[in-house]
């Protein structure tokens, strides 16, 4: 990622110094993302953990020399690795996760194992490491079949698969732990995030690093249902963003609560798809198949939550994301 200087902009007020971070699932996209803000503005320690199920040292190769960086390989339904990992830690941000909504119709009990025993392992290593703030990732699938537009964080609808279940869970159990035992929580709920060190193979990828597979590489491009489905897609920057303000904040009322993270921007799925054709010159044209189980019809946030209390205020919308990102995976992926 050397190439692009996304992380300049600092988010917190005070020095890192002295301060040790730890992320988990810090291999993966938006974990590595926010590893390297963190070194980039001089963080006394982070430590990954993440067990590389879907994560990839590649994406902190360029720290592997940094004497602040330390990875630890490590499963989080293991509460004894999540209790080394807490070890010496201040902040948690939590991203580790089995990610997406059809893997987990497939296979619900590993998502279950992950998400949430995982979630819960998690809390009480930190809780018993005497960690002060424990941030973590939460998704837009907990408004589940909720038909409100845009989305407020009080418009919880029906979870529509056990990824949102999972999700959901976590977010009750980070505000009981809060209630009970005064550890800090802050939960993020992600829309639709994209940008460098997104994976695109696998059968779980997400849309755009498939669009830029299909439109740089020559990939097959498959949309499902007729494309005006609805997403607030965000750049992992805006991402990056709220985690920093949640981690570094110094306003109480900010603190136990959930926030949208997202640009509140409505693009279909067909406007995605052409903005990045444009970028990437190439006019091929996708192949439009059956909607997905469990996929809902349009995706908007509010995110006037997270202005007012982190003081979030997203940089980039998704055109500008997107060149970015096309340009990353030009770099990156040789045919991927
Ligand atoms: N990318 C999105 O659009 C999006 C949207 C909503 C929520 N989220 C959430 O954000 C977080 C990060 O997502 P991402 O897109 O970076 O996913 P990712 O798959 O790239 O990263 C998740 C990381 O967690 C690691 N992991 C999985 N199971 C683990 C376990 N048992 N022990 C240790 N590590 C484990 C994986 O190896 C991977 O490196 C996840 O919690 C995800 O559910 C992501």
């Amino acid at each position: 990622m050397s190439e692009f200087k996304m992380y300049d902009t600092p988010f917190h007020e005070s020095s890192l110094a002295n301060t040790s971070v730890l992320v988990t699932g810090g291999a993966g996209f938006i974990g590595s993302n926010i590893v390297t803000y963190l070194l980039a503005h001089g963080i006394k320690k982070v430590r990954v953990l993440d067990n590389l199920s879907n994560g990839f040292l590649r994406n902190l190769e360029a720290f592997k020399n940094n004497p602040a960086f330390e990875f630890m390989e490590g499963d989080m339904t293991v509460l004894a690795d999540c209790n080394k990992a807490c070890e010496g830690i201040d902040l948690v941000t939590h991203q580790a996760a089995l990610g997406s909504v059809p893997r987990s119709i497939k296979n619900p009990l590993a998502t279950s194992d992950a998400n949430t025993t995982g979630f819960l392992n998690m809390l009480l290593a930190a809780r018993d490491a005497g960690v002060k703030r424990f941030v973590y990732a939460s998704s837009s699938s907990v408004y589940g079949d909720s038909t409100a537009s845009p989305k407020k964080e009080e418009n919880l609808g029906i979870p529509l698969s056990p990824y949102a279940v999972s999700k959901l869970t976590n977010e009750l159990y980070a505000r009981v732990f809060s209630m009970h035992y005064g550890i800090e929580t802050i939960g993020l709920r992600y829309f639709n995030v994209f940008g460098p060190n997104q994976d695109p193979n696998g059968p779980y990828a997400a849309a755009i690093p498939l669009f830029m597979n299909a439109l740089l590489f020559g990939k097959d491009a498959v949309i499902y249902g007729d494309g005006e489905q609805t997403r607030d897609f965000t750049f992992v920057e805006n991402a990056v963003q709220a985690n920093i303000r949640a981690l570094f904040t110094t306003n109480n009322e900010a603190l136990n609560r959930v926030y949208n993270v997202a640009v509140s921007e409505a693009v279909s799925v067909n406007d995605l798809y052409q903005t990045i054709a444009t970028i990437a010159g190439n006019n091929k044209q996708p192949e439009y198949v059956a909607e997905r189980k469990g996929d809902i019809k349009n995706s908007l946030a509010d995110i006037s939550l997270a202005i007012k209390y982190l003081g979030y205020a997203p940089r980039y919308k998704h055109k500008d994301g997107l060149s970015i990102t096309v340009n990353w995976f030009k770099n990156n992926y040789n045919n991927a």
